[in-house]
Order: structure tokens, then C-alpha cells, then sequence
């Protein structure tokens, strides 16, 4: 496989979803971001906007994100799609390819929604199948989304989180955290949103997607959309700084798929993100010199019988005995032997 880009590793940092409007903005302007996201299906084709894709790639990092290979389809997969998948990645050499936990084909008919999978052994091996077809196919690793849910099969034997760890062990795929999903899916079903990833295993999350959702009211009841139409709520950039505290700086995407605003608007939103994570860095290395420093305030100061015989004063041997265990003894502690010296 040849390639006409130079690789471009995707940083772990913040990147903006590429959407039409923006795609004239985005090569005249040529803005800081991260790296660029889009959707495989839009690009499947020919046109402008491949052509405009083309010179993109050449300046961002890349990541192409599927929504329409079906994992869950217990008759396999559509090979003339992902043969379409496929050459979507020859040409666009993405970084990063992904697709989404769920089925969404029945008998050749393409659902307008991406729907959830029983959790069970069953569909583990059905899933587990197709996703080792997609990466014998495209040669390389794909990373699998967590789906934003409304309803479950009530027989499920496994969480989510638990058939997606798994996932990872029967294949090497990689997994992609969608922390509005895992919000939406937390309120709807009723489960703890934050046990939901640190139940995922750390080492395999390669991307996290962040999001807006609706709120609809039914009767007394909120049931939350995953429209990807509005800013990330303060609730989901809680369970962001969560995911980040735990896993670490990771390459993570604003994703905005209707009513999509001004480029800026999605750049700023970036722009938090990034912030957000420098933020959590900054004061995870400020609580490990905090304990590192009460590790060696800690330690024992042994007074040697030499020491105190040469004094004669148990507490000037005590100054003597620290300075020698710690060269970097405060001034102060020094200034207060001088000054006992002294009145002596
Ligand atoms: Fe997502």
C-alpha cells in the first residue's frame, strides 16, 4: 500500500470534526487544531469534497470514523461496503479508524440508527468475528465506540463495559470513549457513568469523543438524545476530566453533527478540552511533588552518638544530624541554630 501523505501521527490532543461548512474555511484559514475527524460514509465517492479532503490531509492528522459497517450483524458484514471502507483509508491514509459497538442492517435494509447488541457470549463471538474481518481487510487496528442507548435487552449476561473489554482481548482492537455516550447511556439505563470507564481497559482507549444532547421530557421522566447538536454540557466535561484523570492525555474529538455552529465555535470548544486536560496534568504532577515531598519530610533523622557527645547538646545535635540528611535543610532551620548558638 502506497501512501502520497506523510504520516501524521494524531497528537493527544483535541481535534474538531470536519463537517461542509467549514471545509472552504478550514483550507483558506488553515486554524490550529489538533487534527480532523470524518465520517468514512461521506467520502466514499468522488467530488469536491474528497479533493478538498485530499489537501486537508496533507496539513492535519487524520482520523476516519465509520457509521455504517453493522458490527453486530449476525449474517457478517457487507463486503461491498467495506470494501468501499477500505479504499477510504488507501486514499485518505487516516491515523486513526473507528466504528461504533451495534448493528444497524437487517436483510440489506440500512436502519437510520445505530441500535445495541444483547451483551452476551453469543453476540460477543458474532462481533468479535466481524471486527477481525475489518482489520484483516484493512490491515491495521480499528477502534470500537460505546453506544449512546435508550433501550436494553433485558437478558443480557454482560455490562457493556465488560463485552467491550473482552472485545479487546479475543481481537486487538482498540477502543474509542464516547463520554457523552456514556452519560446519555448512564441516565437512560440507570447505571454509574464513572464505573462504566474504569471498568474499560485503560491501555486500549486510543480516542475520546465529546459531545452536546438533548433533553426530552416524558411526563416526570428526562430521556437524553445524543443529537450532537449543542456545546459539551458541564456534566459530560465532569466525566471528561474523570476519563482523563485515569487514563491520561488522550487524542480527543468535539463532535458536532447538527445544527453545527461557526468554525470558532468548535475550535473554542477544542481549545477547553486541551485546557482542560493541561489542567488535570499540571495538578497530578503538583499532588506527586506534594507527596514526594512529605515522603522525605518523613524521613527519620538518626542521631549519631558522635554527634551528640561533640556538641554536648542533644538539640544542636539534632540540627547537626539534619543538615547532614538533608543538604537542602531550609534556611531557617539553620538560622535558628545560629541564633541558639548565639544566646549560649
Ligand atoms: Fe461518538
Amino acid at each position: 500500500m502506497s501512501s502520497m501523505f506523510s504520516p501524521l501521527a494524531i497528537p493527544a490532543s483535541a481535534g474538531i470534526g470536519l463537517r461542509s461548512p467549514h471545509i472552504a474555511e478550514m483550507l483558506t484559514r488553515r486554524p490550529s487544531a489538533g487534527w480532523l475527524e470524518v465520517h468514512a460514509e461521506n467520502y466514499m465517492g468522488d467530488g469536491a469534497g474528497v479533493e478538498a479532503l485530499e489537501k486537508l490531509r496533507g496539513i492535519y492528522p487524520l482520523s476516519v470514523h465509520g457509521v455504517g459497517l453493522s458490527l453486530g450483524s449476525a449474517r457478517g458484514l457487507d463486503r461491498d461496503h467495506l470494501e468501499r471502507l477500505r479504499k477510504v483509508c488507501e486514499r485518505f491514509q487516516p491515523d486513526l479508524v473507528s466504528e461504533h459497538l451495534a448493528w444497524s442492517v437487517a436483510d440489506g435494509a440500512y436502519l437510520n440508527d445505530l441500535l445495541p447488541l444483547r451483551y452476551d457470549e453469543e453476540a460477543l463471538a458474532i462481533v468479535a468475528r466481524n471486527v477481525e474481518t475489518v482489520q484483516e481487510t484493512l490491515k491495521r487496528q480499528v477502534l470500537i465506540e460505546n453506544l449512546s442507548a435508550y433501550v436494553a435487552f433485558a437478558d443480557s449476561s454482560m455490562t457493556e463495559a465488560e463485552f467491550l473489554a473482552e472485545l479487546v482481548v479475543r481481537t486487538g482492537c482498540g477502543l474509542l470513549l464516547d463520554v457523552n455516550n456514556v452519560h446519555v447511556s448512564a441516565h437512560n439505563l440507570q447505571y454509574d457513568a464513572k464505573a462504566f470507564i474504569d471498568a474499560l481497559p485503560a491501555e486500549a482507549i486510543g480516542e475520546i469523543h465529546l459531545a452536546g444532547h438533548a433533553t426530552n421530557h416524558v411526563g416526570a421522566d428526562t430521556v437524553l438524545i445524543d443529537d450532537h447538536g449543542s456545546r459539551v454540557p458541564p456534566v459530560v466535561w465532569a466525566l471528561y476530566q474523570h476519563a482523563i484523570d485515569r487514563l491520561g492525555p488522550r487524542p480527543t474529538l468535539i463532535e458536532w453533527d447538527t445544527d453545527v455552529p461557526i468554525l470558532d465555535v468548535l475550535l473554542g470548544e477544542a481549545m477547553w478540552a486541551d485546557m482542560l486536560t493541561a489542567s488535570i496534568m499540571f495538578n497530578r504532577k503538583q499532588a506527586i511533588r506534594r507527596e514526594q515531598t512529605t515522603k522525605t519530610r518523613a524521613t527519620p533523622i538518626h542521631l549519631s552518638v558522635q554527634s551528640e557527645t561533640t556538641t554536648g547538646m542533644p538539640v544542636l545535635a539534632a540540627f547537626a544530624a539534619a543538615r547532614c540528611a538533608r543538604p537542602c535543610m531550609s534556611a531557617a532551620l539553620v538560622s535558628i541554630e545560629e541564633e541558639y548558638h548565639a544566646a549560649a
